[in-house]
């Protein structure tokens, strides 16, 4: 392929990738975003493989790693369960992180691709190396102990080490000295020693900054790591001179960093302290370990009693949570829904921006299910209507609907807005215990008056009530 048909390919792909974005921010046209995205990459794989770049020699290497890779994408696409999704984004972010390092310091290593470059352009192929290799090791650590918080592997619990953000500064001034001496290094040996001490304090930031994440603050630092994968990606199109990672990279690390000030201001968060690490505990205690005691007495209800004070309501607003997502109840959600607006009632639902394990999971689901558009709203839009609520049915949701954020300032989940639901006449939250949510703080709602507790999983209740319901 020629060097204008491979660019020419690239732009094609390029225009394909803002499609797909542009589809994916609505529910209704990201399918179609979707398959703008899988056509644009097929374009860009071919583009790149059977470009100027690539020898005839190369071709079994490039075939055998598509073989190894395609394998392991296709063997995770099929085992893996919607609920382990954000785990699974985070590995993967952590690749991107990986490959950028790895990229980095064969370029530096390459006699040939070093042999290119003179002068102030050796300079600045060497700064983006460095920036490279920073980026990369950043979200390389970040992202794996993000997978091992998303998967329950390593705990929620923040850590803390003491004087962390003159940690932090001294390691970015080390990081700064180290750059001029790499970039003043007369030989490839003389520069590997600054290369590699800055690639080590990079690998220590990133698992410092996501340690010191407390539990309900994970999702910003998702979007965040989302974001840095993308300028991982646009080094590496710097360090390989290749266009079309440049403006990809810039596309996922522009939209990653959007989607973090929009995370930001859904909890109520600084978007800069985020950028430094450690955030999310400064508004509060860190959550406890080994869970927490059940302060108080709570109400039982039963799924007839339930299906009894729906059937009477006028108004009905339903909070989806992680627990409808491991439960998959969102069908037999929607089934409820159906029969209870033929009944006349007012029914819609509310959607916290942090709702389940990743940005969007609550309407993917809901829409899923055929749960029509109009009536999903966003926790902003329907928080002043609880008071005028019959019933607010909590489906596996915890932290999104504690009065703990708003009530209590040494709360770990302090100033996070949440979704009022015990300002509706009853509240009733359907979980199986009384164990807590992702943040692992415990939840004054169960304790109010005015609230209920249908326990057992929630696909089974929420059946229960549809038969209770139809009868
Ligand atoms: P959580 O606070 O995690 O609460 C989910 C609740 O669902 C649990 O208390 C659990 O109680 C219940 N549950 C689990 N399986 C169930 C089942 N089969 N049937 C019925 N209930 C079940 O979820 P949330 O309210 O959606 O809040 C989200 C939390 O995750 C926030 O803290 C947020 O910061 C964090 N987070 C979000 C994201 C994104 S981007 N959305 C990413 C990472 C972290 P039982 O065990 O008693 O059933």
């Amino acid at each position: 392929m020629s060097a204008t048909l491979a660019t020419a390919s690239y732009i094609g792909a390029t225009i394909l990738f803002i499609l797909s974005l542009g589809g994916l921010s609505n529910p209704e046209s990201s399918r179609r975003g979707n398959l703008y995205g899988m056509i644009g990459m097929t374009i860009a794989v071919l583009a790149t493989v059977f470009g100027p770049n690539v020898t005839a020699a190369g071709y079994a290497w490039i075939i055998a790693a598509m073989v190894v890779g395609g394998s392991v994408g296709l063997y995770a696409a099929r085992v893996v369960r919607m609920t382990q999704m954000p785990e699974l984004v985070a590995l993967m972010h952590s690749l991107v992180g990986l490959a950028a390092m790895l990229v980095g310091f064969a370029n530096y290593i390459d006699p040939a691709a070093s042999a290119e470059f003179v002068g102030a352009a050796k300079s600045i192929h060497e700064m983006e190396i460095y920036i490279g290799i920073l980026i990369g090791s950043v979200t390389f650590t970040g992202s794996v102990i993000a997978f091992g918080k998303l998967s329950g592997k390593i705990g929620g619990k923040t850590l803390l080490l003491p004087g962390r953000h003159w940690l932090n500064l001294a390691g970015l001034l080390v990081v700064i000295w180290f750059g001029r001496e790499f970039l003043q290094a007369e030989s490839i040996a003389d520069g590997m020693t600054p290369l590699i001490v800055m690639t080590v304090i990079a690998l220590l930031f990133g698992v410092h900054m996501v340690m010191a994440i407390g539990g309900a603050d994970m999702p910003v630092v998702i979007s965040m790591l989302n974001s840095y994968s993308g300028w991982a990606a646009a080094a590496t199109g710097f360090m390989l001179s290749n266009d079309l990672l440049i403006v990809v990279g810039a596309l996922v690390g522009s939209s990653g960093a959007i989607l973090s000030y929009i995370m930001c201001r859904a909890m109520n968060r600084n978007f800069f302290s985020v950028i430094a690490g450690g955030f999310g505990s400064d508004g509060g205690a860190p959550a406890p370990t080994g869970g927490v005691q059940p302060a108080g007495e709570v109400n039982p209800i039963l799924a007839a009693e339930t299906a009894e004070l729906l059937r009477e309501s006028k108004n009905v607003i339903i909070v989806p949570g992680y627990g409808m997502a491991v439960a998959q109840a969102q069908h037999t959600v929607y089934e409820i829904t159906k029969v209870l607006r033929e009944k006349g009632v007012n029914v819609r639902f509310g959607i916290h921006p942090v709702a389940g394990r990743m940005p969007g999971h609550m309407n993917v689901l809901l829409a899923e299910a055929k749960v029509p558009y109009d009536i999903v709203l966003e926790m902003d839009e329907l928080n002043e209507d609880f008071p005028d609520t019959d019933v607010a049915m909590i489906i596996g949701a915890n932290d999104i609907v504690n009065p703990a954020a708003e009530e209590d300032p040494s709360s770990p989940i302090a100033g996070m807005p949440v979704l009022q639901v015990w300002k509706a006449k009853t509240s009733i939250v359907m979980k199986r215990s009384m164990a807590t949510g992702y943040a692992g703080v415990d939840n004054p709602l169960f304790y109010k008056d005015n609230n209920r507790m249908l326990f057992g999983d929630a696909k089974k209740m929420l059946d229960e009530v549809l038969t209770a319901l139809k009868a």
